[in-house]
């Protein structure tokens, strides 16, 4: 399993990490666009796990997950869009998965789940959707390694960002700031090159971005580009 240190967020002398949604990748060849992105310079792999009943769609399960731990040394960044994400948990962590983060909403003991990821070996991530308040993660903020601000409602690629979801991470920020906390930041939906400089400004770490890399032909160029607005 490989274990995010402090020293992969650091990764490219910045603190700014960017992670393509392999969701917005050519199915048919995935193990080819998994080492493009990792060549082109990724800092994490973002796999977006759908059930059909969380979210309106269904796409990668465990072994999808197990299949490609071994053709990437990127840090696997599962986030869990499912109803009763206890039952995943451990095939995930089996699978592979570095960070397993799972939505506030799809549990009704977040406190319980966060301490089975943190058993079974992966750095821990909660998020929350653009309708819900960060105040429901207030009792857990202290416990988790990871906060995933979602910017668009979750189940599809390539959806406009809301932007009134960007003042929840300055207000993450302040609140880690103010607790000397020492989770990371994260913001899934609608990134692109137009709205990551504001974004980072807001205080995020880590930028997901599906179709703004893999719905670009050069993925290098297109990171690039991500990494340019980040400060
Ligand atoms: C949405 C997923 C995202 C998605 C982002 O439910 O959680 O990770 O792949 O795709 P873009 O960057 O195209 O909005
Ligand atoms: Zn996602």
């Amino acid at each position: 399993m490989k274990k995010i240190n402090k020293k992969s967020f650091a990764k490219n002398g910045s603190s700014k990490l960017i992670a393509p949604s392999l969701l917005s990748a050519d199915f048919a060849n995935l193990a080819k666009e998994v080492k493009e992105v990792e060549e082109a310079g990724a800092d994490w792999l973002h796999i977006d796990v759908m059930d059909g009943h969380f979210v309106p769609n269904l796409t990668i399960g465990p072994l999808v997950v197990e299949a490609l731990n071994p053709i990437t040394k990127l840090p696997l960044d599962c986030h869990l869009m499912v109803a009763e994400p206890e039952k995943w948990v451990s095939a995930f962590a089996k699978a592979g998965a570095s960070i397993i983060t799972v939505h506030a909403e799809a549990t009704h003991h977040l406190d319980r789940l966060i301490h089975q990821i943190r058993e079974a070996g992966c750095k821990v991530g909660v998020s929350i959707n653009p309708a819900t308040p960060v105040s429901v993660l207030s009792e857990v903020l202290a416990q988790v390694d990871l906060v995933l601000v979602m910017s668009v409602n979750p189940g599809f690629g390539g959806q406009k960002f809301i932007p009134s979801t960007l003042k929840k991470i300055s207000e993450l920020a302040e609140i880690r700031r103010k607790n000397d906390l020492t989770f990371v930041i994260e913001i899934d939906g609608g990134v692109s090159a137009k709205n990551i400089t504001a974004i980072s400004d807001a205080g995020c770490d880590v930028f997901v971005a599906g179709s703004s890399v893999f719905g670009e032909a050069d993925r290098k160029k297109a990171i690039q580009v991500l990494r340019k607005g980040l400060k």
